[in-house]
């Protein structure tokens, strides 16, 4: 790949996007992008499945430090994998100074998947993160970076410190981030830090710094992170309310259609003439998976587009087989039908969902689940009245999210989506009573339009074709 990427595959959380369809895309000379959310969890999963293919440990043979490599595959490795109806090893949650071991797991979990993603080609790779999911921030990025990483793309949020925290790593310097705690005052500590040097075992030289993206909603967010951030932001992604995954709340007062779907409005509208004057390169997202969409995109002076949805249902995303099998039939029978939930994401954020049967888009699926938070990666930290941190989640069973001073409110309709969204890509905690974790597929709108990419007769396709549609004449 010659400078700026024309087509970026989105990140998709959490593990839709990983090492091996992120791979696979960058080798054939777009952007990949794994995704970095969840990452240890994911990485602990599948050393407890017995590490199918070997990849997990060839990964870890390449890892600079291999003092820290021993304990991990000691830990988590099961030979021939746990029994189906055994649960997964139980990871203490992240909190503001997480365990070492934690710290460690991060940094591993990133370092692989990215060292995957980069083999076999020489293109670059990238790592979406959400900055609302910041307390592993500090250790999984320096992981990211200690693999080579190329991009770092960061949305859900402000991430106005990320640049800063990337020229730090650059040399192993200590680096922080804030932690946003409800109720904390000023002079309340509420920083994350995190000393690369804690972890490794011998020097290493500065590693490369990669190039910072910010997937924004608004030209005016772009301006503030262009004005305000202390380091470089080298790009963005704009993405409009049609992506998949979270989606930015609309400005001004929340209106409801009669299905229950977000309406977005004028202001919502992003002023590309203000973006092209902003000076750093853009891309397009949300509903740009088509030949047309990318030739608007380029004539509106964007670089290329991000798609998502299209790379989603592709063979070689980590949605689970069954799931990705009946979305597509049902796009080709014209009967996919993905809303916009208000209420489903415990960040608050608008979280896009197709109807599937067996998973939380039913609303008995959702009743017969037990509350639980055991993963606890959208936990929002709050000042406790002892004066220290707490930590809550409206998808927490009710009366501790009260009790931890959470209003009843914020609890409707909330959906565990760390526990979903795993089990969504085959990764699935099984509860004491042997019931299994159900997932949730979240996909832009283009899943309706999806059999584009289908060869003829066929109900599947690879991101081969994805690429092949997009780029042809
Ligand atoms: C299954 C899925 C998961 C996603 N997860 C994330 C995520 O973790 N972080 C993120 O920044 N964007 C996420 N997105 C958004 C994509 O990266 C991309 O911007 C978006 O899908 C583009 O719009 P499209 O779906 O219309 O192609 C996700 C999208 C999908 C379909």
């Amino acid at each position: 790949m010659n400078g700026s990427p024309r087509i970026i595959q989105g990140g998709m959380g959490a593990g839709v996007s990983s090492w091996r369809l992120a791979g696979t895309v960058s080798g054939l000379g777009q952007l990949g992008v794994v995704s970095g959310t969840a990452l240890d969890q994911i990485f602990a999963r599948r050393l407890q499945d017995g590490d199918p293919g070997g990849h997990m440990r060839r990964g870890l043979e390449r890892f600079p430090f291999q003092k820290l490599v021993e304990r991990i595959w000691k830990t988590y490795y099961i030979p021939g994998g746990k029994a189906p109806n055994e649960p997964y090893k139980t990871l203490p949650m992240h909190v503001k100074q997480g365990p070492r071991k934690m710290q460690t797991l991060c940094i591993v979990a990133n370092f692989v998947e990215v060292f995957l993603a980069r083999e076999g080609h020489d293109n670059p790779v990238g790592i979406n993160y959400l900055e609302k999911v910041r307390l592993p921030h500090l250790s999984s990025i320096y992981g990211a970076m200690l693999a080579g990483v190329d991009y770092i793309l960061m949305g859900a949020g402000i991430p106005l410190k990320i640049p800063d925290v990337v020229d730090r790593l650059v040399n192993h310097e200590p680096a922080t981030y804030p932690l946003a705690v409800t109720g904390a005052q000023e002079g309340d500590d509420a920083t994350i830090t995190f000393a690369p040097r804690d972890f490794m075992t011998h020097g290493l030289p500065p590693l490369k710094r990669p190039k910072f993206i910010a997937i924004v909603a608004s030209n005016t967010l772009a301006t503030t992170l262009v004005k305000k951030t202390s380091g470089r932001v080298d790009g963005f992604v704009i993405e409009g309310p049609k992506a998949g995954g979270h989606n930015a709340p609309p400005r001004g007062r929340l209106q409801l259609d009669e299905d229950g779907n977000i309406v977005y409005g004028e202001r919502d509208r992003v002023d590309l003439e203000k973006m092209r004057a902003l000076g750093p390169p853009f891309w397009l997202a949300g509903g740009y998976g088509s030949p047309e969409k990318l030739r608007e995109a380029l004539a509106a002076g964007a670089e290329g587009v991000q798609i998502g949805t299209a790379f989603a249902f592709c063979a070689e995303s980590e949605l689970r087989d069954d799931y990705k099998r009946a979305l597509l039939k049902k796009a080709v029978d014209g009967e996919a039908c993905v809303s916009t939930d208000s209420l489903a994401s415990p960040t608050g954020y608008p979280f896009k969902v197709a109807r599937l049967e067996g998973t939380l888009s039913q609303e008995d699926v959702y009743a017969k689940r037990a509350r639980i938070c055991d993963l606890g990666y959208l936990r929002e930290a709050y000042k406790a009245p002892s004066g220290k941190i707490g930590y809550r989640c409206p998808s927490e069973p009710t009366e501790i999210y009260i009790a931890k001073g959470g209003n009843v409110e914020n609890t409707i309709g909330r959906k565990c989506l760390c526990n979903a969204l795993l089990a969504t890509v085959g990764l699935p905690q099984i509860r004491k009573d042997e019931s299994v974790e159900a997932g949730i597929v979240t996909s832009g709108d283009d899943l309706t339009e999806i059999a584009r990419f289908l060869p003829p007769d066929s109900l599947t396709y690879t991101a081969a074709d994805v690429i092949a549609k997009m780029t042809e004449a």
